[in-house]
């Protein structure tokens, strides 16, 4: 991606931008961003979780828990395949859902924003683990580790989030958007 910036005005007058993916680790603020992000953009706002929860009519965590991952995953790269690359969306994942390599390869033409925050600052911003089932068995030191590079790379932009708000993180994407975003 070119290093010039786009301003907010530039980008609510262009008609045909891409699908705006945000991703990250758990706690990441995807879903509060992808919230004011769209808001602000006057755009769709999918969040994968609740597309899934919407079409099964059952919780994440009782999923997980009656289902088992493998499902989940099943579910939720349905859930993806059914909003993905949707010009002018803004689509905020579930933190593990690109590790599958089909689920990532929907995704192909977006452009994604990595979240970046330690393990120390998820496990701090995770208020209720019985939400999140990774939350309450996985080692969040781990399985940040092993997803991090993939998460590094598939982003066209990265932003460390620690102790940041919201409003300020949107601010900053809007600011390093490239000139040429509806272009892309
Ligand atoms: C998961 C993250 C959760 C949810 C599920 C699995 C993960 O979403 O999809 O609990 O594997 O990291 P958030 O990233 O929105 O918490």
């Amino acid at each position: 991606m070119t290093a010039s910036n786009s301003t907010d005005s530039d980008l609510q007058d262009r008609p045909h931008w891409p699908q705006i993916v945000l991703t990250g680790f758990m706690g990441a603020g995807k879903s509060t961003l992808g919230t004011l992000l769209a808001e602000h953009l006057g755009a769709p706002f999918y969040d994968s979780d609740s597309l899934i929860e919407e079409a099964t009519g059952r919780r994440i965590a009782d999923l997980f828990t009656h289902e088992g991952e493998a499902r989940f995953r099943d579910l939720e790269h349905q859930a993806i395949a059914s909003v993905a690359a949707q010009p002018c969306t803004v689509l905020a994942l579930g933190g593990g859902s690109l590790m599958r390599p089909d689920t990532r390869q929907l995704l192909y033409s977006t452009y994604i924003v990595y979240l970046a925050i330690s393990a120390e600052t998820a496990r701090g911003r995770i208020a209720n683990p019985a939400d999140r089932p990774l939350a309450r068995t996985a080692r969040f030191d781990e399985l940040l580790a092993l997803r991090e590079p993939i998460y590094r790379s598939v982003a066209s932009m990265i932003l460390d989030v620690d102790d940041e708000l919201p409003t300020v993180t949107l601010a900053r994407v809007l600011a390093k958007l490239p000139r040429n975003f509806d272009k892309l």
